[in-house]
This record gives structure tokens, sequence and C-alpha cells, in this order.
């Protein structure tokens, strides 16, 4: 006979996370789930029901979550997968920081709930021994100068298994720990964080944004190889700019980076 599993969401209808949070902006409104297809996928449709900024949607295990570019998501129970509905009044080439500024939440909520130090890959991955914790997937609706809205889906590897496929390139915060760690207490530090850099954000307090990400990230002075839809070049990175675009330095002189997959060399 199969074994009935016992696996319970920690943080379904968890009083313990609504009573104490004391943000302003984020996790004011939360819809906690045990199974839905995608959270960017449910957060899409709240927002048409004219969802407040810095509503959440979480869920224990997504069955069509999605990467970049489309890619396959693999969400099993004991992992975070999230959605941050945001409406921000920044300029639409500046979205990049919106990335950013989510990825140094989550950089320092592991970093104050686990005591690891996280590393930061542009554009939108953390790393822990070069293997991949969390990507963030930021869908973005703009029109020429004005955000609608973005979604900002955040998936991390906390407590789950990591796909056999997936295991050269993926690790857990389990596997680093040895042992398993709170998804209440990370979920709700990744909440306060976020409220916190969000608000210097939408005061356009950009240099504190790129201070940040650049304290947790190895990737300056590294050579890259970057890919995307049509080129492959090679390069040492030299900084962000203050729209979050990488700068490296290659044979063609320094160059500009919006989008692409990076693999250090
Ligand atoms: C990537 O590295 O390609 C981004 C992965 C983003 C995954 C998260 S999990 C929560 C949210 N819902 C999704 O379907 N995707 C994002």
């Amino acid at each position: 006979m199969a074994k009935k599993s016992t696996h319970k969401p920690d943080f379904i209808n968890s009083e313990e996370l609504t009573k104490n949070l004391k943000t302003e902006i984020i996790g004011k409104k939360i819809y906690f789930f045990e199974k839905i297809p995608s959270t960017n996928l449910y957060a899409k449709q709240l927002i048409k029901e004219c969802a407040q900024e810095g509503t959440i949607v979480i869920a224990d295990i997504q069955t069509s979550g999605r990467g970049r570019k489309n890619r396959i998501w693999y969400s099993p129970p004991g992992g975070l997968w999230l959605s941050v509905i945001l409406y921000p009044e920044i300029c639409p080439k500046s979205g990049m920081l919106i990335t950013m500024t989510v990825s140094i939440s989550v950089a320092q909520a592991i970093k104050e709930i686990t005591g690891l130090d996280p590393e930061i890959k542009w554009p939108n991955d953390l790393l822990l021994k070069e293997k991949k914790i969390c990507g963030i997937l930021t869908e973005i609706n703009a029109d020429f100068n004005k955000i609608k809205y973005a979604i900002v889906g955040i998936g991390i590897n906390v407590n789950n298994e990591i796909d056999e496929d997936l295991k050269n390139i993926a690790f857990s915060l389990k596997q680093e720990l040895g042992s398993e760690v709170s998804r209440i207490k990370l979920l709700s530090s990744i909440l306060k964080n976020l409220d916190n850099n969000y608000k210097k954000l939408i005061q356009k307090n950009y240099n504190y944004i790129e201070k940040t990400w650049i304290s947790f990230t190895k990737m300056i002075d590294r050579k890259v190889q970057i890919t995307d839809e049509k080129n492959v070049i090679v390069g040492i990175v030299k900084d962000i700019d203050e729209n979050g675009h990488l700068i490296i330095e290659s044979k063609f002189g320094e160059m500009k980076i919006v989008s692409g997959d990076i693999k250090y060399l």
C-alpha cells in the first residue's frame, strides 16, 4: 500500500507570519495555496481584479511553475514559491532594478536566517558554491514611459528535493546546512527586507540598490560568457550601470549587456 504523505505546508494560513509582519507595503495581503499551477499566473489574475501593491501569492507546490524563457521550474513541496505584485513609479528602462531589489532582499534574508552568504549572479540568480539556490522571474507590463505592473516570482530551494537532472547546477539550503530551514522565518525576513528595499527603490535611491547588490555579487572582474538569442560574447565584468545593466570589457571594447544567460569561465 502506498505510504500516505505526512507533508503539511508550514506557512498555510500562518497566523505567526501575518501577525508579526511589520511592513508598510509588502505582504499586507497574502494568498496561501497548497497547490496551484503558478503563483505568477495567479498574480496576473489578481492584477485584473485590482490587487493592492505588495500582494503576495505563495504556494507549497506549483504544477506549472515557470522560469525565464518559459523554462520549467520544478516546484515540489519544501521550497518557497511566491510572487509579489508591484506598481513601481519608475522609468521602464530601469526595470532591471526591480529584480535587483528583490535579489538583495532574498540574499539579506538568507544571510539573516541561515548565516549563509549567497552570491547574486546577474540577471536573476542566487548561488551557493556556484550552484543555483534561487531564481527570480520578473514580468513587467509597461508602455513607453510607465510601468503598469510588475510581477516578481521568487523560487527558493529551501528544504525541497532537487530534480535529478538539475543536481549539478542547483542546490538547496537544507543540503548546505544539513538541516531544515524554517520557511516561515525565511519568508517573513524576505518580506521585511523587501519592504525596506522597495521603499528605497521608489524613492529613487538607486545608489543604495546598486551598492547593496555589488556587496552580494562575486561577478566583478570575473571572465564570463554571455549568450542571448543572437550572440555569444566573452568579457570581463566591470560594473553595473544606473539601470542595472551589466558593463563588460570585451575584445570589442566596453559593452553594456541588457539581457542574456551568463556562464563563468
Ligand atoms: C528562473 O531562474 O528562471 C526564474 C525562476 C522563477 C520561479 C518562480 S517560483 C514562483 C514563481 N512562479 C512561477 O511560475 N515562477 C516563479
